[in-house]
């Protein structure tokens, strides 16, 4: 289940309800200076590789490839809750791409959500890149212009009435992006700061990690992790049973250079950000975002009791455990370091919802393939074996065995995750 869906569940509600700020424009008609002259040689050769560089770092490539043979052709597929939106066409295609575009065009569609069709959907995350800095937006042009046209005709806009309207997206975009470039706090290290732009900017960590309000703008309380479409995108706070509390800043580096660290593997959207965006990115804007994400201030999530061991369902769990799953994560849940999750103190088993759990386990899973881990392992999908009340009792025993503590997951549960991410039945 390759898929971008949980950054299609940002087109909320907000559609329809946000309609109401229209009427109120963006300044799309800013000019730019452009009596520089224009860059030759050497100095444009280094200029297109610091955009192909941006590029990487924000994982334009991900969403606007639908076919490997014509990256950036777009037409790769959003599933929404409302129905799906097709990327762009970004090459540099006179008809279909954006070849004929200027720089104050693409400023306006990657930083502040006006693209050639009125308002883009939040699918494409301009909220995170209208923090780009004039310098990085510059050099990201630039590539941009040098990707081979491909002609490919997208109708990007698929949804159904009322979502379809994209005037309704002038409110949403008036109240949650606020089109603002990134600010350094003067009374951070360099490197944190670097950390904080890239994670917020053109990372767009938060696209997946923050909670959305009804509306689908970002809430309050950043990168405290999210559910939407079968995948939790985990709390990345210092909170240590749900969030990043008991990785070092190692880990988080070597998670996000090769897929996978001495306890967790990279899966499902995660291993897919990995695989096109940080794996490229140098180890020094790597430990950049680690010393960033370490200055988060713990969530407060409380922490639930842990089910006693002797309870009948633990029993139960523990025996298919011990039968079908011990053989790869061991019996005292510890793994098998950079291969095999250590489920054992694992934020994602404490996390109040079990989504990626359920998805991995009912349909098994391929680690994140990376230069540094060519040869991840799969998780064999377990949907076709156990019912949904084996799913939930083998479920409920990792959440509360070897110190971790959980929710019970309940075979109404793993039914509904089933019908979620289309399982193959038992
Ligand atoms: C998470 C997926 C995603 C990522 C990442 C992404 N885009 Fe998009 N982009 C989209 C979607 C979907 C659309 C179409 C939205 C719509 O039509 O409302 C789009 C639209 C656009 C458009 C508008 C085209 C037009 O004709 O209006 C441009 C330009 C664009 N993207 C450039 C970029 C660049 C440059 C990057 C990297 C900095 C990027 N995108 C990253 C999903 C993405
Ligand atoms: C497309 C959505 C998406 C984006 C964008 C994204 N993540 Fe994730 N992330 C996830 C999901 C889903 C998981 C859980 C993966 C799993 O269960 O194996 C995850 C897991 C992680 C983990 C492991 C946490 C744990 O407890 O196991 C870290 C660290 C992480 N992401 C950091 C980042 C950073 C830093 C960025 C931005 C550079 C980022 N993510 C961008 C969806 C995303
Ligand atoms: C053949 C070896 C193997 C077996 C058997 C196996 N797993 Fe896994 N498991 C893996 C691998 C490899 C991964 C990492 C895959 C990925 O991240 O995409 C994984 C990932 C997981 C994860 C995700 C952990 C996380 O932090 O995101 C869970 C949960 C899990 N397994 C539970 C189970 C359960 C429960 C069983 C038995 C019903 C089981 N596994 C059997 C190899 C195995």
């Amino acid at each position: 289940m390759k898929v971008k869906t949980i950054v299609g569940g940002l087109v909320g509600l907000g559609v329809i309800a946000a309609g109401y700020g229209v009427g109120v424009t963006i300044d799309l008609n800013k000019h730019y200076a452009n009596n520089s002259e224009p860059l030759s040689g050497q100095a444009l050769e280094e200029k297109i590789a610091r955009g192909a560089y941006v590029a990487v770092a924000s994982d334009c490539v991900a969403c606007h490839t639908s076919d490997p043979h014509k990256p950036f052709a777009g037409g790769y597929k959003i599933d929404t809750p409302f129905g799906p939106i097709l990327s762009s066409n970004i090459t540099s295609d006179k008809e279909t791409g954006i070849g004929r575009w200027n720089k104050g065009q693409f400023d306006a569609a990657v930083r502040h959500g006006k693209g050639s069709h009125g308002y883009l959907y939040p699918a494409m995350p301009y909220p995170a890149y209208s923090r780009l800095t004039d310098n990085d937006l510059d050099d990201l042009w630039a590539y941009m212009q040098t990707i081979a046209p491909v002609k490919e005709k997208v109708v990007e806009n698929q949804l159904p009435f009322p979502y379809n309207q994209r005037w309704l997206l002038g409110g949403w975009n008036l109240m949650f992006s606020h089109g603002q470039p990134f600010i350094k706090d003067p009374s951070r290290s360099m490197q944190i700061n670097r950390g904080a732009y890239l994670a917020e900017g053109p990372g767009h960590c938060a696209a997946c990690h923050t909670a959305k309000n009804i509306l689908g703008g970002d809430k309050k309380d950043a990168m405290q992790g999210v559910t939407l479409q079968g995948w939790h995108a985990p709390d990345l706070t210092n909170n240590s049973h749900v969030g990043l509390g008991s990785w070092s800043k190692q880990d988080i580096v070597d998670y996000l250079h090769d897929g996978t660290n001495r306890v967790e593997v990279a899966s499902g959207p995660m291993a897919e950000a990995v695989e096109n965006s940080t794996q490229h990115m140098t180890r020094e804007d790597l430990a950049a975002i680690a010393a960033y994400l370490k200055t988060l201030p713990a969530s407060s999530a409380s922490v639930p009791a842990a089910l006693t061991q002797d309870s009948s369902v633990m029993n139960i769990g523990k025996k298919i455990y011990d039968t079908q799953c011990a053989a790869c994560h061991i019996s005292s849940g510890a793994g098998v370091s950079n291969m095999i999750p250590t489920l054992a103190g694992n934020p994602q088993l404490n996390a109040s919802d079990p989504a990626s759990l359920l998805t991995v386990i009912l349909a098994g899973s391929d680690g994140a393939v990376t230069l540094g881990n060519p040869t991840a392992a799969r998780m064999p999908s377990f949907g076709w074996k156990l019912s949904d009340q084996q799913v939930a009792e083998v479920t409920t025993y990792i959440r509360n065995s070897w110190g971790n503590a959980a929710s019970v997951v309940s075979a109404d549960d793993v039914a509904q995750a089933r019908k979620l991410i289309n399982a193959t039945k038992h």
